[in-house]
């Protein structure tokens, strides 16, 4: 989703804005823009193709300049087109005295679209991004830190803007509130970003700025007042972001190679777990999870599904009742808060906008007690959480989240167990037995990966499909919405997941011989009421494509395909099945030669609500 790069130095910044921009690209985006300060003007150069093409774009004309600021952009108000594309300018494109871009959403953007317009200003995009543009040149003293924080006062809604003018050549100012933004200083040279990641080898010295911060950046100062008005001092953390996304090797996609990395990661993720202790989550850990009787999980996307698999292990195993909501829902209902709740978000980038603001909607109903299950260390959701563990899936590029679900799982298990053992629940020979069938998780999904060949022919079948229906039961129900996730994500088929006892309550009305039925079929208690299950969709001509544990006797027939799981895997089978789910979307996608890493309309890191 948008991010942001801007920089005041005393050397041509158009490498490090370009750079920073394709630090960002994993975020998600559909266009791109720079705006330099050159010659006493302000030039830009906007694509709607990816940042590489930008580059060659400024290459052309040798656009250069020492202060500056770039934008990728994911289309919320406005077409995906270079128009809409930031930075914006105003007063108009010819007469540029400023340039802004933004990320988040401006609320009440109409009532001061017609104010501006009322003022004389002639609109060139859609996007709520210019009114802030025209409005801080209708404010504008000649001091433009003191007229961003006079703008921002009118704008209701969530941004992290960054702006500068024709005016003051040495300088660029930028606020947050509700998006994430963070400064970057330098030596004789400041900058700002989305993210520490957009700034790695640039510089490592970060301040996270801080709801309603306006920062005011000039080649020798960083200075920053709050959302009262009064100058402060944010602390300078040393962040040693990881560099970008790492080399494809011998993979077509960033999805095939994050796939593939699951053994390491999720190894990673576990290493230096020698035996269970609640101080894995942080110092208070113990006291926390004494203190509280209930779990509300909060998530989006393919988080939320780790959050509704833990559900089943920690009731199952810690006894501890759970609920799972999707944020953006959590957010805006009226919910019965607890205080003795652990609230626990789950997210791959820590940055996603409803899981923030359903976090903090849950601590001002009085739940203080807050983990977070975060891969990224540096993140806001870490920084707002009393509890975290950090998972080590590494850099994940593919919009389709695989890696960073699996080592969710893996430290949710963790939790699962945590909790249990506070609780009295876990005995020693228990929690031995766990930490071995933890251990051996990297090779139980290596084998997974193998069976890569045979889930290959399958999607040669699904590839000509439309429609396609996923099964499981128990816990493996939220592995099947998972997987229907991952298949309508990257290659457009619309799929839909279904505990399988429900089958006959709606779905069944769609099963023909048209229709590939993927059933999650592990050999656990549920398994013959699965095996009734398939029957129905049999019974009606529909093809079954079953994933089925190698002692669930259930064997291949006429419309009955089936792929060996190497072994029953008890608690932790989820996290297997998950596996050979990614791998037939992910060669489904490909047989239809879809945009896998980055498919349509989708972004990264969703930072708007
Ligand atoms: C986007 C991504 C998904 C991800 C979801 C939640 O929709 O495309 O892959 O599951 O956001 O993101 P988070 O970073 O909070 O896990």
């Amino acid at each position: 989703m948008c991010g942001i790069v801007g920089a005041v130095a005393q050397r041509n910044i158009t490498p490090i804005l370009i750079e920073g921009l394709k630090r960002l690209e994993y975020r998600g985006y559909d266009s791109c823009g720079v705006a330099l300060h050159t010659d006493g003007r302000l030039q830009r150069s906007r694509s709607t193709s990816r940042v590489a093409e930008l580059e060659k774009q400024m290459q052309e004309v040798g656009l250069q300049g020492f202060t500056g600021i770039a934008h990728t952009r994911w289309a919320t108000h406005g077409a995906p087109a270079s128009h809409n594309a930031h930075p914006h300018f105003s007063p108009s494109s010819d007469n540029a005295r400023i340039a802004l871009v933004h990320n988040g959403i401006i609320e009440n953007h109409d009532e001061l679209r017609a104010e501006l317009i009322a003022l004389g200003y002639v609109f060139q995009s859609q996007t709520d991004t210019e009114v802030i543009a025209h409005l801080v040149d209708h404010l504008y003293t000649g001091d433009l830190f003191e007229t961003v924080q006079q703008a921002v006062k009118r704008l209701h809604g969530a941004y992290a803007i960054a702006v500068f003018s024709r005016e003051e050549p040495h300088r660029v100012v930028a606020a947050r509130q509700g998006s994430p933004l963070i400064v970057g200083l330098g030596k004789g040279e400041n900058f700002v970003a989305s993210d520490a990641m957009a700034l790695a080898g640039t510089t490592d010295q970060i301040i996270y700025l801080e709801e309603g911060d306006v920062v005011d950046l000039q080649l020798g100062r960083a200075w920053i007042v709050d959302v009262n008005g009064k100058q402060v001092e944010r602390e300078v953390k040393t962040v040693h972001a990881h560099t970008g996304a790492a080399e494809l090797g011998p993979y077509r996609h960033y999805m095939q190679k994050e796939i593939f990395e699951q053994p390491r990661v999720v190894g990673d993720t576990l290493e230096g777990v020698t035996g269970i202790m609640p101080e894995l989550f942080g110092d208070e850990a113990y006291k926390v999870f004494k203190e509280i009787d209930r779990v509300l999980i909060l998530a989006c996307g393919t988080s939320y599904y780790s959050g509704l698999t833990a559900k089943y292990w920690i009731e199952s195993i810690a006894k501890v009742p759970v609920s799972v909501e999707i944020a953006s829902e959590y957010r805006y209902r009226d919910s019965v808060p607890n205080p003795s709740t652990l609230v626990v978000t789950i997210s791959q980038s820590g940055e996603t906008a409803d899981t923030i603001a359903a976090l903090k909607h849950a601590r001002s109903l009085g739940m203080e007690n807050t983990l977070t299950i975060c891969n990224v260390a540096t993140s806001a959701m870490v920084r707002e959480c009393k509890l975290a563990y950090i998972t080590r899936a590494g850099v994940e590029v593919g919009v389709a989240s695989t890696k960073a679900f699996t080592t969710q799982l893996s430290a949710l298990f963790l939790l699962t167990l945590s909790l249990a053992q506070v609780n009295g629940r876990l005995t020693e020979e228990e929690e031995a037995a766990h930490l071995k069938d933890m251990r051996h998780l990297p090779s139980a999904i290596s084998a997974v990966l193998a069976l890569e060949p045979q889930i290959m022919a399958w999607a040669e079948d699904f590839a000509r499909k439309e429609n396609a229906l996923f099964l499981g039961r128990g816990m493996h129900y939220p592995i099947a919405l998972e997987g229907a996730l991952k298949l309508k994500e990257i290659s457009y088929i619309h799929a839909e997941a279904y505990p399988a006892g429900e089958l006959k309550h709606g779905p069944l009305a769609l099963v023909t011989e048209e229709m590939p039925v993927v059933t999650i079929a592990p050999n656990d208690a549920l398994i013959e009421k699965l095996k009734s299950n398939m029957q129905e969709v049999r019974a009606r001509g529909g093809q079954l494509y079953v994933f089925a544990d190698v002692d669930s006797r259930i064997t291949s027939g006429e419309g009955v395909h089936v792929i060996r799981m190497p072994e029953h895997y008890g608690c932790l089978s989820p996290i297997l099945h998950v596996v050979s789910l990614q791998l037939l979307a992910y060669h489904t996608a490909l047989a239809r030669g879809t945009d896998v890493d980055k498919p349509r309309n989708l972004a990264k890191s969703v930072t708007v609500e």
